[in-house]
This record gives C-alpha cells, structure tokens and sequence, in this order.
C-alpha cells in the first residue's frame, strides 16, 4: 500500500469514513480556523512523513470534521520550500487528502501588497500566480502527469463561490495575481517594483508548489491572500515575520466569515 494509503487509513480510523468536501491549508496567524471545525484533530508528528512545518505562526496539525455543515479537512500548519529547499515538501499532505477522497481545496496564506489599494488587512482572491522561485515540486517526477496544464489552475467556480460569499458578507475581495518568492528573507525594494512589472499584485512564500501539486493530483483550487504589509519600499512600516504574525488576524477575521458563509452556500 503506498503511504498515503496507508496514512488515509489511519486518518479514517481516527476521524471516520466520509470523505471531506473540502480541504484548507492555513497560512501565517491563520491556524485558529482549525479549532472552529467539530471534529478529531491528529498531529503532524503521528502522520509519518507529513512535514515537521517549523514556522512559527503555524499549527501543526490535521482536523477532520464539520465546519458550516460540511465535511472538511483542515491542514493547520504548511512547510514552506525555504524550510527545506524542498518544493514538494507538501506532496504526502496533499496526496492524503486526495486519497481520502477529498476533491477541492482552499489555501490561504500572508502575503505583501505591491498595489495601494491593497493595503494591510486587506484580501486578494488569486486570479492566477507566477512561480518566480525558479523551481517546481514536479521537478524528479518521472510520470507523464508531471506535464500539468495550468491554464485554470485558480479554479473559475470556486473563485465564483468565494467571490459571492463575500459578497454576502459585504467584505472586498478584489482579485489579483500572486508572485511566489522562495524566501525566507523577504524582497528587496528592486524585486518588488520587478513583480509589479511582470504583472504581480502581491508577493508571498507559498501556496504556488501546493498549487501546482494540486492540480497534479486533480484537485481544484483556490487561494486567498492576507495582506499584511505593503511591499519592501512601498511603505515606511519594518518587514518582519513578527510584523506578519501580528497583522495577519486583521485579515484573518474577515477571511474566516467569508470561508463560513462559502462552506454554507454549498458551492
Ligand atoms: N513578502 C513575502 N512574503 C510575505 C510578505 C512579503 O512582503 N508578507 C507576508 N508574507
């Protein structure tokens, strides 16, 4: 049996049969989501194989269970590739999802703005990304399914849906284009006014190999940014993961009401 396989099995054990609607992974200052949904949480460290995800801010942990009436599977905590040098450090998290049978997935992450009408606390709903690490979790796999189209890759549907939940809610969720940085140090000024240049509308450290990942392995998805502070020379406020940290619930509120009310429409 492969080891994701082996991992589901262990989930369902634990957390029952049904598979979750929905899969969540939690950015930065975004966990506390996790501890809304009704259900069996199940540390990292008891998934073999699932990343240690050693950035502060983050809950390691899986939960499975009800949140608005849906079935979901909520990932607390991400690796991120400047961790390890590895992109595909999410690969096993995601191919558990997809082997409990889970069919969509939302990410959420912290992100800086490079648009002044984005300011921190602000949302951006990803229309679609740039991978300007340079590299790709799919880099070493050997199937032809490596060759994965990305046209859509930000899936028009579930945008729809998070787009008229927020609506509902009365809360702007203006879309935009996401630039992956590798990190961990953050942007120099001249980075950031070269991502505005090629069409970027805020830059972050994740999310774009869990996408390419996803689509990998046929899951549709959609992302949302926090904004937590503008880009590096756009303002005079300090860059720092703390500074992340403490602006991200800002956002965080704003994005749980729309995530309730998107799991509650049913989309
Ligand atoms: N750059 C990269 N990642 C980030 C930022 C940023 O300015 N803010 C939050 N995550």
């Amino acid at each position: 049996m492969s080891r994701s396989a082996e991992l589901a099995r262990l989930i369902r054990d634990r957390a029952g049969d049904a598979p979750p609607e929905y899969g969540l992974i939690l950015g930065s200052g975004l966990g506390h989501l996790a501890a809304a949904v009704q259900g069996v949480a199940i540390p990292y460290s008891e998934l073999p194989g699932f990343p240690h995800a050693g950035v502060s801010g983050h809950v390691p942990q899986l939960v499975v269970g009800q949140l608005q009436g849906r079935r979901v599977a909520v990932l607390g905590g991400r690796a991120h590739y400047y961790e390890s040098g590895r992109a595909d450090v999410m690969r096993l998290p995601l191919e558990v999802l997809k082997a409990l049978g889970t069919e969509r997935l939302i990410l959420t992450n912290a992100a800086g703005s490079l648009r002044a009408d984005l300011p921190p606390g602000a949302l951006m709903l990803l229309s679609d990304h740039i991978a300007f690490a340079g590299t790709n979790p799919l880099i070493g796999e050997p199937s032809e399914a490596r060759f994965v189209p990305m046209t859509d890759a930000h899936d028009p549907t579930l945008r729809a849906g998070l787009k008229t939940a927020a609506e509902a809610e009365g809360i702007a969720l203006p879309e935009g284009v996401y630039c992956w940085f590798s990190g961990p140090s953050f942007e120099t000024p001249a980075e950031i006014r070269a991502a505005r240049i090629l069409g970027a509308d805020a830059v972050g450290m994740s999310t774009v190999p869990e996408v390419i990942l996803a689509r990998f392995l046929g899951l549709r998805c959609a992302a949302v940014s926090v904004i937590t502070n503008m880009g590096a020379g756009l303002s005079d406020e300090a860059i720092s993961h703390d500074h992340t940290k403490a602006m991200a619930p800002l956002g965080a509120a704003k994005l749980e009401r729309i995530l309730r009310r998107f799991l509650g429409q049913g989309a």
